[in-house]
């Protein structure tokens, strides 16, 4: 059986309290920060100093996902802000082997990210060199977009060549998880979640996280 792990997001928690917004989900395996520059997608969120901040207020682990323009440049410094794992877009890359190998180098778990028109196909040799995928469920930019089923192939596929290729990657998705949705997401092969308004819109996020975690695995293959 696959570890499911969940990730919520904080982009639509309260920006001015994040640290206790964090301490409302202890049963989080990380907490998945987006950052966006207003290039690479049409929204602003914080850089590394306030990551840094973030990584100083709680136990979690912290998933960055870099929504820029430039993440040759930028991305180690979200490693140094305390990130354990850092995924880059690799429609941003501009030598994705070079800058996984980087982030690896300095102690991080180093992420490719997909938008939803993106082929996992061209990428496959790129694998072993990866600790995550993340595939985009929704264009990113925003919280609470509608889930797009039509990316649940490409998370199949990318679960076969994973295994064709038996790597240990793991297989982030990204948008309009719920509890509605989520079982489609682990059924087809992904094992780690991001939640974001389904967490933060939750009277109890940390029961949200628990039952998305439940509903994953109710519906993840077994073998
Ligand atoms: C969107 C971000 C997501 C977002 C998910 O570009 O990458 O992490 O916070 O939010 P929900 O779960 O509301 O779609
Ligand atoms: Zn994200």
């Amino acid at each position: 059986m696959r570890h499911l792990q969940i990730t919520p997001s904080i982009l639509n928690a309260d920006f001015a309290n994040l640290g206790a917004e964090v301490a409302r989900i202890p049963g989080a395996d990380w907490v998945h920060v987006d950052v966006m520059d207003n290039h690479f997608v049409p929204n602003l969120t914080f850089g590394p100093t306030m990551v840094e901040a973030l990584a100083r207020s709680t136990d979690t682990p912290l998933d960055a996902h870099l929504m820029i323009e430039d993440p040759d440049a930028n991305a180690v410094a979200y490693v140094e802000a305390g990130c354990g794992s850092v995924t880059f877009h690799v429609e941003a890359a501009r030598a994705p082997v070079r800058l996984a190998r980087e982030i690896r180098a300095h102690g991080a778990r180093a992420s490719m990210a997909l938008r939803p028109a993106t082929p996992i196909e061209p990428y496959e040799e790129l694998l072993p060199e990866l600790d995550m995928v993340l595939l985009m469920t929704v264009e990113p930019g925003f919280g609470g977009q509608k889930f797009l089923d039509l990316v649940l192939p490409k998370i199949r596929r990318a679960r076969a060549l994973m295994d064709k290729h038996g790597v240990e990657t793991w297989l982030q998705v990204d948008g309009g998880v719920s509890l509605e949705t989520i079982g489609r997401c682990a059924e087809a092969g992904a094992d780690v979640f991001v939640a974001g308004s389904a967490v933060y819109s939750a009277e109890d996020p940390d029961a949200m996280v628990a039952a998305l975690r439940e509903t994953a695995a109710a519906a993840a293959p077994t073998s």
